[in-house]
């Protein structure tokens, strides 16, 4: 439920890696997974392949594909084309792959690479796709370039982005059905973590939830390389540990895993805090967390977010 805050582990400058340590995707693969298992539900699959610009027998690249969050949900549709997932972060890649040779997907494969240098050559795909995976880059238009490059022309370009919480076009569920209900101390939670929010928005990487990565952003860069029939669609999702369609046991898991991704954020933010006034006012929602998680976990509420995915997607033309 809580943004996290990005950190690459490794410092990559205008496409060139400084420093030897791997590189690591501050979220972890559960979740990713967690977080779209709502987005990406089979009845939406059709929409998502047409706001992507993708038909049966198409090859196509998605760029910053995670754990295969994305890439296994939309091979059905695109088959007998084939799909490759690419990431910088190669234990993603070894687990998509996995996952995809155990669930006997044969037209999606996962290659680690870089967005900044996308190892194709040119006019190599029919599409070139990104979900999430673009807004978080330091160089958004050097991949963009990147992606307009591998694409064929006459092949389409997309670049979609997700805009969750309070300051986007979301909704933050508020814990319970009824006022009465809610957990001891719940406004308090909720007014410090808008804070919060409010405070680090204007600081923090685009596309993890934090600052929001701007749609106007989306399509300069393409209209920039000369992508033409630029389209603009948004769609709508939900997202609960509460989802009767989620098995009981990986509610409990989610919400376990949402608490302890929230409390690590909150701790991480905390060690950064320069005063002592925003040391205490940490300390509160982190001890604020535990108490909505204990009631959560023996209440029926209703623990929810809602978001908007945006599809920003054109075509490359025949000739410049
Ligand atoms: C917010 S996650 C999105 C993952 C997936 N598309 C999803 O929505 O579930 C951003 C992804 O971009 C990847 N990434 C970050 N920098 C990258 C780069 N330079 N090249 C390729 N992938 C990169 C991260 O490893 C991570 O998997």
């Amino acid at each position: 439920m809580a943004p996290r805050v990005a950190m690459l582990k490794r410092i990559v400058i205008g496409g060139i890696v400084m420093g030897a340590e791997e590189f690591r995707w501050i979220q972890s693969a559960q979740s990713l997974e967690q977080s779209r298992v709502m987005r990406f539900l089979p009845e939406m699959r059709p929409i998502l392949l047409n706001y992507f610009g993708l038909a049966p027998g198409m090859d196509v690249l998605e760029v910053g594909c995670g754990p295969d969050t994305m890439a296994s949900y939309l091979a059905e549709g695109i088959a007998p084309g084939k799909i490759i997932g690419l990431d910088l972060d190669s234990e993603f890649i070894q687990r998509a792959t996995a996952k995809a040779q155990l669930r006997a997907i044969s037209n999606v494969s996962f290659l680690m690479g870089d967005a900044y240098h996308l190892p194709f050559g040119d006019s190599r795909f029919d599409a070139v796709i990104s979900y999430t995976g673009i807004g978080v880059l330091t160089n958004p238009e050097v991949a963009v370039e990147e992606m307009f490059r591998v694409c064929r022309p006459g092949g389409t370009i997309s670049i979609a982005e997700a805009v969750t919480g309070r300051l986007g076009i979301g909704f933050l569920g508020m814990d319970s059905v009824s006022d009465e209900e809610l957990f001891p101390g719940a406004e308090r939670y909720h007014e410090l973590m808008e804070d919060i929010q409010a405070s680090i928005n204007t600081s923090a990487i685009p596309g993890v939830g934090n600052k929001q990565w701007p749609s106007g952003a989306m399509f300069a860069l393409l209209g920039k390389l000369g992508v033409t029939k630029i389209r603009f669609n948004a769609r709508g999702y939900g997202s609960a540990p509460d989802d009767e369609r989620v098995s009981a046991a990986e509610r409990r898991q989610w919400r376990q895993n949402e608490h302890r991704s929230q409390r690590q954020w909150l701790e991480e933010l905390q060690n950064s805090c320069q005063t002592i006034s925003m040391r205490k006012k940490y300390a509160e929602v982190i001890e604020l967390t535990q108490t909505r998680f204990n009631w959560l976990r023996s209440h029926a509420a209703y623990d929810w977010e809602a978001g908007v995915s945006i599809v920003v997607s054109g075509i490359k033309p025949l000739s410049l």
